[in-house]
């Protein structure tokens, strides 16, 4: 009888979950990836182009990287997987993601608390029936693997169960998912509604059952400053202390009408960042969701206490939210920035789609960005700013062997991609063209810890 993955029982301090293949696999192709021992604000040489290359992995970690015939001849008796000229980078990372949204995802014409309470709420409060969080979890990691996604830091609902059901269907695929509880107690629809306690309480019994079970993590997760009493913050602060190493995920700075709000809720703060930093939620591996119109103090608060910014690029065009500057942000040292689909106001799960997004903002905003930091901002970045970067982000001996091709001749693609990759003239421009033309249909293959 095979042991079906589950959480871990209070009290014990076993993992389970699936580890992968034992014997050696190498996938051939064109390895593009970034290096993690250049940090993003450091220029120089940050990411590695071998055409005819190699990764193989063994047990769900990588083992080598690097020419073919040299990773070949290390490991003369591993089953090869020959993807041609197809191009093998890092699995990808969506540093902000609402996995219940993915049922209302492209709904229209509102800007952000609108939003919230015509599509967002009414969606949510479905979760409150486990069969459908489960199936909805079914779908949402299905759609991750998909689009190349291996790693997430998502949202689930105010729900218990909807993390159960996300953390469950994870650990059967082996993802890293980095999830949590929605805590909410105040300016939401009551079946939504916790409260200090009981936020606390869930999401603590979550976290005991749940973190580093396989390659889960908790999230302690404040939606966002209106819809959590000062209460509420401070009691979710006191168990950030209680877990120091535990990431804390909720949304800061996304749209005015949002930052004048929380300006009348909490008179005391100084700015919107004060109201989580007061609370103790300002740390290392604090993910802010968004963070458009930060003030300079409230950047070099973040950067000071090493946080990191998920930037959200379709979201913030699809609620008209603004324009996020991560040349801005990438000035001051510390401040860690990855990439989010902020699916459902974030109208792709593609973290191609979201990088021609992002080249866009950068475009318009003066700074453009080049392929290396488009492709890092997917991978690398992501990792640094979900503090998992020693696991995954990048191809490197040691790390999870997480690994997508991308194929910008599948079949499903569009002929203008085909077009446009047959006249590329270089990787970088192979890359562009797959991050502007392309989806997930140009993702062939999604190796997650050594399984696809
Ligand atoms: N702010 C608070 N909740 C949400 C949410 O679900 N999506 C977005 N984009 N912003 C939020
Ligand atoms: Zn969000």
């Amino acid at each position: 009888m095979t042991e079906q993955p589950g959480p871990r029982d209070t009290g014990s301090t076993g993992t389970t979950g699936s580890t992968g293949t034992t014997g050696t696999t190498i996938v051939l192709g064109h390895v593009v990836t970034p290096a993690s021992q250049t940090s993003s604000q450091t220029p120089g040489p940050t990411h590695l182009d071998i055409p005819d290359g190699a990764v193989a992995y063994a047990g769900g970690t990588i083992q080598a990287v690097g020419a073919a015939d040299d990773v070949r001849a290390s490991y003369p008796d591993a089953a090869i997987v020959d993807e041609g000229d197809r191009l093998i980078v890092p699995g990808f990372v969506d540093a902000h993601v609402h996995f219940p949204q993915v049922d209302m995802i492209a709904s229209p014409g509102l800007e952000l608390l609108d939003w919230l309470e015509n599509y967002t709420f009414p969606t949510e409060a479905r979760f409150a029936d486990a069969a459908h969080a489960d199936a909805t979890a079914d779908f949402f990691t299905d759609q991750l693997i998909a689009n190349g996604v291996t790693t997430a830091c998502v949202y689930s609902t105010v729900h218990p169960e909807s993390v159960e059901a996300l953390f469950r269907r994870a650990l059967e695929n082996n993802l890293r998912i980095i999830s949590g509880k929605v805590c909410m107690d105040r300016n939401a629809p009551e079946a939504l509604l916790d409260t200090p306690d009981s936020a606390v309480a869930d999401s603590v019994d979550l976290l005991e059952r749940w973190h580093q079970v396989g390659r889960l993590e908790y999230a302690i997760t404040p939606r966002f400053a209106p819809t959590s009493s000062d209460a509420q913050l401070a009691a979710l602060g006191e168990m950030a202390t209680a877990y120091p190493d535990v990431l804390i995920q909720t949304h800061l700075a996304e749209n005015t009408g949002e930052i004048a709000w929380v300006g009348d809720l909490f008179p005391d703060a100084v700015d919107y960042t004060d109201v989580y930093d007061r609370a103790g939620l300002v740390r290392r591996r604090s993910v802010f969701g968004h963070a458009v119109h930060l003030s300079e103090r409230e950047l070099t608060r973040l950067a000071a206490a090493e946080a990191s910014i998920a930037h959200c690029p379709t979201s913030n065009f699809f609620l008209g939210s603004g324009m996020f500057s991560l040349a801005r942000a990438q000035e001051l040292s510390g401040l860690r920035i990855g990439l989010g689909s902020d699916v459902g106001a974030g109208t792709s799960l593609s973290p191609l789609v979201t990088l021609n997004e992002a080249y866009k903002v950068s475009r318009m905003l003066g700074t453009p960005m080049d392929v290396p930091a488009l492709l890092r901002l997917a991978t690398l970045g992501g990792a640094e700013a979900l503090g998992v970067d020693a696991t995954v982000g990048s191809l490197e001996p040691g790390k999870d062997a997480d690994l997508v091709v991308l194929d910008a001749h599948a079949d499903a693609n569009s002929a203008v991609l085909k077009r446009r990759a047959d006249n590329a003239v270089n990787t970088g421009e192979l890359l562009f063209a797959l991050m502007i033309l392309g989806d997930e249909r140009a993702v062939t293959r999604t190796v997650v810890a050594g399984d696809g």
